[in-house]
Parts: structure tokens; C-alpha cells; sequence
């Protein structure tokens, strides 16, 4: 039998109308306790553990936000990369390394943001070692970027470093989010630890206070961040 009809039998619905009724209730069969029917046992249940039950949903909601974001996030860095990646491979088998230099110089920053698929939604590039200067950590991205390299350290792959997390920052909502970038054989031209004269002509040109080169396959040259402030649309 459906529980509101066992207990609207056994009880009328008065029982039902809430927790005064069923503390009434307990007192008065407080005496014959093992005698309670199964009707008192759910009701009893229900109340205890409806709390329980409504943080688990609260809880449940908050991961399926948490995940969505996630998603959102990643896809945005990974199509950024990937973008970055083709236009960077174009430029240098059109004009060459050192050239490309060049392009990354006057693309790479307004490449980025234009990542970002609303207003709200900030995308850039970091590391630990930059070469440009704008792409400077701030702390929280430093302190990520920190946990990537223990990360690595361990033997986790850099393709599975990520992470992201909600946080207030003047009054709005903000998710962060990071996912590390590995450094390829690409990359080793203009990042690595033997650079051709001409293109570190080129870097010392634009970026005199460089620091990322001496860099190996396997690295983690940096991180995409991504930032989705969640107070506006
Ligand atoms: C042709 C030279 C060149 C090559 C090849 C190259 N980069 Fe860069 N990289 C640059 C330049 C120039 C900048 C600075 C761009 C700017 O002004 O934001 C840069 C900046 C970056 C940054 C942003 C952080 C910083 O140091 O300022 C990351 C991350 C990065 N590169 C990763 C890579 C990866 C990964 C590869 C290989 C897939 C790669 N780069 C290949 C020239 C290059």
C-alpha cells in the first residue's frame, strides 16, 4: 500500500501535517516502542533523514554546476589551443621561425580574447616562466601552476592536469579555471634551450625580459585560464 494511504488509515491527516503531530505521537507511543507499525518507522524516517536527504541534493546540484562549468571551461582552452597551434604552424611555414616570432608577438594576445565566448568570460595564458610580461601569474594562478609541477613530480600526465574552483572576488561569483599546456617538439624552436640566433634576435626584440625558454618535450610550458564570473550574464 502507498505510503499516504497506510497512514492516512492508520492515523488520519492529522499525522501527516507535520512534526509537532508526530513528536506527540512519539510520546504517546514511547511505552510500546517496539510495537511501532511500519507507517511509524517511515514517517519517523522521512523526518530524520529529510535533511540529510536535502543537502545531498544541494550538494548534487552544486557538482552538476561545478561540472558544466568544467566543461565550458576546458572546451574553451582546448579550442584556443588548438587555434593558437594551426595559426602558429601556418606562420611558420609561410615565412619561418622568425618570423612567426613576430606573429605570436602582434596575435597571440588578441587570439585569446577572443576566445572568450561572452562578456563574461575572461580567457588568457600563463606559466611560471614568461615571456611576456602580461601573462604574468597572479597568485592564485601562480599557485595552481605550483600544483601542476608537484603534479608532475608524482607522474601525472600533463594532459590530465586541470582544475577549477568558485570563488567570491568583489562581490561577484568567479569560476577559475586552469588546464596545463605541454610543451611539443613545436614548441622547442622559440621555447626551447638551443635557439636559433635570428629568432632569439627577434624575441630579445619584443620581449627583453624573456624567460621562457629551456624548455624540454614533456614540460608543462604553462596553463590556459579561463575565468567565468557567474554574477553576470
Ligand atoms: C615562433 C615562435 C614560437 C613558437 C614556435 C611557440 N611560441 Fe609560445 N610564445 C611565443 C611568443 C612570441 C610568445 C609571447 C606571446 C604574447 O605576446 O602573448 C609566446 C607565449 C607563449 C605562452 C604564454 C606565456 C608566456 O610565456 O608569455 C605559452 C603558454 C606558450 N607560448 C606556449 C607555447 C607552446 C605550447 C608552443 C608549442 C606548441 C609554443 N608556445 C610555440 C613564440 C612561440
Amino acid at each position: 500500500m502507498p505510503v499516504g494511504q497506510s497512514c492516512r488509515a492508520e492515523f488520519g491527516w492529522e499525522y501527516m501535517r507535520g512534526f509537532t503531530v508526530l513528536k506527540q505521537s512519539e510520546v504517546e507511543s514511547s511505552k510500546r516502542l517496539s510495537n511501532y507499525s511500519r507507517c511509524q518507522w517511515m514517517v519517523l524516517f522521512m523526518v530524520l533523514l529529510g535533511p540529510a536527504v536535502g543537502a545531498d541534493q544541494t550538494d548534487l546540484a552544486v557538482d552538476q554546476q561545478m561540472t558544466s562549468l568544467q566543461l565550458q571551461a576546458r572546451s574553451t582552452a582546448m579550442s584556443l589551443g588548438s587555434e593558437l597551434k594551426s595559426k602558429l604552424q601556418q606562420a611558420i611555414a609561410k615565412d619561418g621561425l622568425a618570423h612567426a616570432v613576430e606573429f605570436c608577438h602582434l596575435n597571440a594576445q588578441g587570439l585569446t580574447r577572443q576566445q572568450a565566448i561572452t562578456l563574461s568570460t575572461k580567457v588568457s595564458r600563463t606559466s611560471l616562466k614568461v615571456r611576456n610580461p602580461a601573462n604574468t601569474a597572479d597568485v592564485w594562478q601562480q599557485s595552481v601552476l605550483e600544483d601542476f609541477a608537484d603534479q608532475q613530480q608524482q607522474g601525472i600526465p600533463i594532459s590530465a592536469m586541470e582544475f577549477g574552483e568558485i570563488s567570491e572576488q568583489d562581490g561577484d561569483s568567479i569560476y577559475r579555471f586552469m588546464k596545463a599546456i605541454p610543451t611539443q617538439g613545436l614548441c622547442l624552436g622559440c621555447h626551447g634551450d638551443s635557439i636559433a640566433p635570428e629568432v632569439a634576435t627577434r624575441i630579445q626584440q619584443f620581449y627583453p625580459d624573456d624567460q621562457a625558454t629551456g624548455f624540454q618535450v614533456g614540460d608543462i610550458r604553462g596553463a590556459f585560464y579561463v575565468e567565468i564570473n557567474l554574477s553576470r550574464d
